[in-house]
């Protein structure tokens, strides 16, 4: 899978794809990601690529001018199965949203700063339209990095227990149950006896109906 991120803030792209899971899919060839500096696709002085909003009001939109620049370019170089615009004014990402982008070859990530870009950019090249949650980030780029990190843990071969994404919260519409590890008693606090019986479908019973109590209790809206 190839990821386009265009952003005003590289910098802030960097780190988190330069470590732990997403560094080592980039290592195996299962993820390439490109991170395109707005500001490069401009002429003009200060490589300024905001502009005062139209009708006032307070805060910067980004321009249409390098954004089509950029896009077009990455366009003529090859197809994307989606032009995806991280704002807060959208539809708040599921698992399952990433699911099927896991499942895509190329994609671009637009990301806003200030008041956000402006709408004939959305009209005219997203595809797709994605917030990471009910609050507003100072800009997109940690945004795109949530759902990059969403998408890219879900390609296959890039978890070494490739059951461990399928057990995931959210995998089955349902929260994760408890886990425990070692030791299996801790100050009086002791594990579940059915996790020690060596009864792995009772175990599995056990795991589901906990997943179902654990939902109902803090995100009802879920079942
Ligand atoms: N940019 C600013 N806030 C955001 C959010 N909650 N989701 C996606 N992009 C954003």
């Amino acid at each position: 899978m190839r990821i386009d991120i265009i952003t005003v803030v590289p910098e802030l792209l960097q780190s988190p794809f330069q470590h732990s899971i997403i560094k080592r899919a980039q290592e195996k060839g299962l993820v390439e990601i490109h991170l395109h500096n707005l500001r490069d696709y401009t002429d003009t002085k200060y490589r300024q690529v905001d502009d005062y909003q139209f009708g006032g009001g307070a805060g910067m939109v980004l321009q249409i001018e390098p954004i089509d620049k950029c896009i077009s370019k990455l366009q003529l170089e090859r197809d994307y199965d989606d032009i995806i615009y991280v704002t807060p004014d959208a539809p708040v990402l599921k698992q399952s949203t990433a699911n099927s982008l896991s499942l895509h070859k190329n994609i671009i990530i637009l990301t806003g700063h200030y008041k956000g870009v402006d709408q004939r950019v959305r009209e005219l090249f997203i595809t797709k339209e994605i917030s990471i949650g009910d609050y507003v980030l100072s800009g997109g780029e940690l945004a795109a990095a949530v759902l990059c990190d969403a998408i890219i843990r879900l390609i296959p071969g890039v978890l070494g227990d490739e059951t461990s994404a399928l057990t995931d919260s959210f995998q089955d519409g349902l929260l994760a149950p408890p886990v425990y590890t070692r030791p299996a008693e801790y100050k009086g606090l002791k594990v579940p006896d059915i996790l020690l019986s060596g009864n792995f479908p009772k175990i599995e019973e056990w795991r589901h109906e906990e997943a179902e109590k654990r939902t109902k209790k803090i995100r009802p809206d879920l079942i």
